[in-house]
């Protein structure tokens, strides 16, 4: 979503907001702009288009101040143009704002009738009109933000700037996330305030996370905290590894193909906290403050996922893993249909959120209303400290390290390996994981970052077969059981980075309808490892192939049967069902980024698509 980067220190505040804009790029927008204090006034430059296009503008304009904001924008509301583009500047006040504000109309409607000019189509200069309004008649910064607070509805991060107090930013946050950055150096007082830690890490590793409905007011060399009825608040610093260069693309031409390769790496690192390499078991390794996982696991009814796009999918696959491992029964919900469909959570249910970013705006919603309803939380995320982890009982992390690429990719095989340890945990606290199958399930699962290493080599493999593939219509991806969610999650990757029309299918599902889909033009992706569904996928690709479709399928080893029936054949190392998709997604992730890029696209920042959702 869109992006907020605001600066008050010794820096050349251009510099730290444009470098700071750039490392939110990866997240997707479709104009910038930068408000920076300039001999007492407001200057203010806004771009349409890439950030490159801000760049230009502001390459030779000077800024003497030590304030300034900055925005990326993915447009919400009103066009994407220059004059929707943030900072948006109200008399005296700007500011940039991330989010909804759901009663707009009805403030819009106040403030024409006060005689207000109105010169954008979007909410977001609304609040800066409420914020000028009171300012005028309090002169005081911090008074009027907490003042508007109180008047506006919707899911919002604001910072604002007043050109009369070159030495003061206001922020607060009702929704997406904001996080004010310190300095590095606790002598010196610089002040950030980002929507994602990524826009200072190269400054300092020290981060305070707002929560929702809470300002924080830095004026001078000073930083407080309030929440929204004013009262002063304690707040804690968080210090992070994460180190400037793990957003950088260090030699490979894109983020995604460097975060396709970082996947070996990235699953042994999701695991190896709750695996005892020694012995080959699995740890419960407790993170969350109040949560014995071994005693919640051994007492749980009825596990609820809930997640959106592709972590939704990775939650399918915890379905089939923990239903048939633990026996417990397993919901999985699309967040923004739990959300809102009054799920019955019974008791005893172990909601388990997955989010790579931890921000997504409908899973937030969906583990706060579990919350409400008794249920307890673990969440699966890459960021600690997002807002989703924040708000969970229990925590695992994916350890994936910072995912830039929009499609994401080495999150998902992380949250597979998790989901392994996860469902052998609640397994053995129940007493139903055998010692044998425990150490047996443990070392497959310690075999599969050699075996993603095996099928990187396909990489080569694709990136020649790109322009062959780009004569297709359409593509069928196909599988069953435990490999169907990686058949969804195979034509999501191709939709969103190559722009081509895939759809994913359960393979028994072929002569219910999409069937009538194939012809010459139909390509037919299939994940059909050797196991006992092997001869039922087969004969519904003997009905695909006979009506013309073309087949490119994904077996295991040498299957002579599967090859001679394709165009194109890949194999995999033999590995456990349980295990299979971690290694049966890679060749899907690979094959839709050789077909985007070979198309020409922008294969880090898809056309629409944003990093982070962190609106509805
Ligand atoms: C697709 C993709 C999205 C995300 C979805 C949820 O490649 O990345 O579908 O999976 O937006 O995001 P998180 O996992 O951050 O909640």
């Amino acid at each position: 979503m869109c992006g907020i980067v605001g600066y008050l220190g010794e820096k050349n505040p251009k510099t730290v907001i444009i470098d700071g804009l750039k490392k939110l790029e990866y997240r997707g927008y479709d104009s910038a702009g930068v408000a920076i204090i300039h001999n007492g006034k407001t200057k203010r430059i806004r771009a349409q288009g890439k950030l490159k296009a801000l760049e230009e503008k502001v390459l030779n304009e000077d800024f003497n101040g030590h304030v300034g904001i900055g925005h990326t924008r993915w447009a919400t509301h009103g066009a994407p143009n220059e004059r929707n583009a943030h900072p948006h500047q109200v008399g005296e006040v700007s500011l940039v704002h991330n989010g909804i504000i759901e009663n707009y109309l009805e403030i819009k409607a106040e403030l024409i009738k006060e005689g207000a000019v109105i010169s954008s189509d979007t909410d977001s200069e609304l609040v800066a009109h409420l914020i000028w309004k009171e300012l005028q008649k309090n002169q005081n910064l911090l008074l009027s933000v907490q003042i508007v607070l109180k008047k506006i509805i919707g899911a919002f991060s604001i910072v604002a700037l007043w050109e009369k107090s070159p030495n003061e930013l206001v922020a607060f946050k009702d929704g997406p996330p904001l996080i004010v950055g310190l300095s590095k150096d606790t002598e010196k007082s610089e002040f950030f305030v980002v929507s994602d830690v990524q826009a200072a890490l190269v400054h300092t590793n020290r981060f305070v996370y707002l929560n929702d409905r809470e300002v924080v007011h830095i004026k001078d060399k000073a930083v407080n905290y309030y929440n929204a009825d004013g009262a002063t608040l304690k707040k804690e610093i968080t210090v992070l590894n994460w180190t400037a260069d793990m957003v950088e693309k260090m030699g490979y031409r894109h983020f995604m193909l460097k975060e396709l390769y970082e996947q070996p790496r990235s699953v042994a690192a999701a695991i190896a906290p709750y695996i005892d390499t020694d012995t080959h078991a699995v740890k419960f390794n407790d993170q969350g403050k109040s949560f014995n996982s071994e005693t919640i696991f051994k007492s749980i009814e009825r596990v609820i996922f809930v997640a959106c796009g592709t972590s939704f999918y990775a939650s399918m696959i915890g379905k089939y893993l923990i239903e048939q491992i633990c026996r417990v029964p397993v919901d999985t919900d699309i967040a923004s249909e739990f959300r809102y469909r009054r799920p019955v959570i019974p008791k005893n249910s172990l909601v388990i959120s997955v989010s790579q970013s931890g921000e997504t705006a409908d899973t937030l919603a969906a583990v706060r209303l579990a919350k409400e309803q008794g249920a307890q939380v673990l969440s699966i995320t890459n960021v600690a400290q997002s807002s989703i982890d924040r708000e969970a009982d229990a925590h695992m992390y994916m350890n994936s390290g910072v995912e830039i690429g929009v499609a994401s990719t080495k999150a998902f095989t992380s949250t597979l390996a998790l989901l392994n340890v996860l469902a052998l945990q609640i397994s053995k606290a129940r007493g139903s994981l055998s010692p044998v199958s425990e150490k047996e399930y443990v070392q497959n699962l310690l075999t599969i970052p050699s075996q993603i290493e095996v099928v990187l080599a396909y990489d080569k493999y694709f990136s020649e077969a790109a322009k062959e593939l780009q004569k297709y219509k359409g593509f069928l991806y196909l599988g069953r059981g435990v490999n169907y969610p990686i058949a969804l999650e195979g034509a999501l990757k191709l939709k969103e980075l190559a722009y081509m029309h895939a759809e994913g299918y359960a393979a028994g599902e072929m002569k219910h309808g999409p069937l009538a889909l194939i012809d010459e033009s139909m390509a037919i992706v299939v994940v059909a490892p050797s196991d006992e569904l092997l001869d039922k996928t087969v004969s519904n690709l003997q009905e695909a192939k006979a009506r013309g479709g073309k087949i490119i399928s994904i077996g295991t080893g040498e299957n002579k049967a599967l090859k001679d029936m394709s165009e194109y054949y890949l194999s995999l190392p033999g590995s456990l069902w349980t295990t299979n998709p971690i290694i049966a997604v890679v060749p899907l992730q690979l094959m839709a980024y050789h077909l985007a890029d070979s198309l020409g696209y922008d294969v880090d920042q898809p056309r629409n698509l944003a990093k982070s959702v962190t609106v509805e």
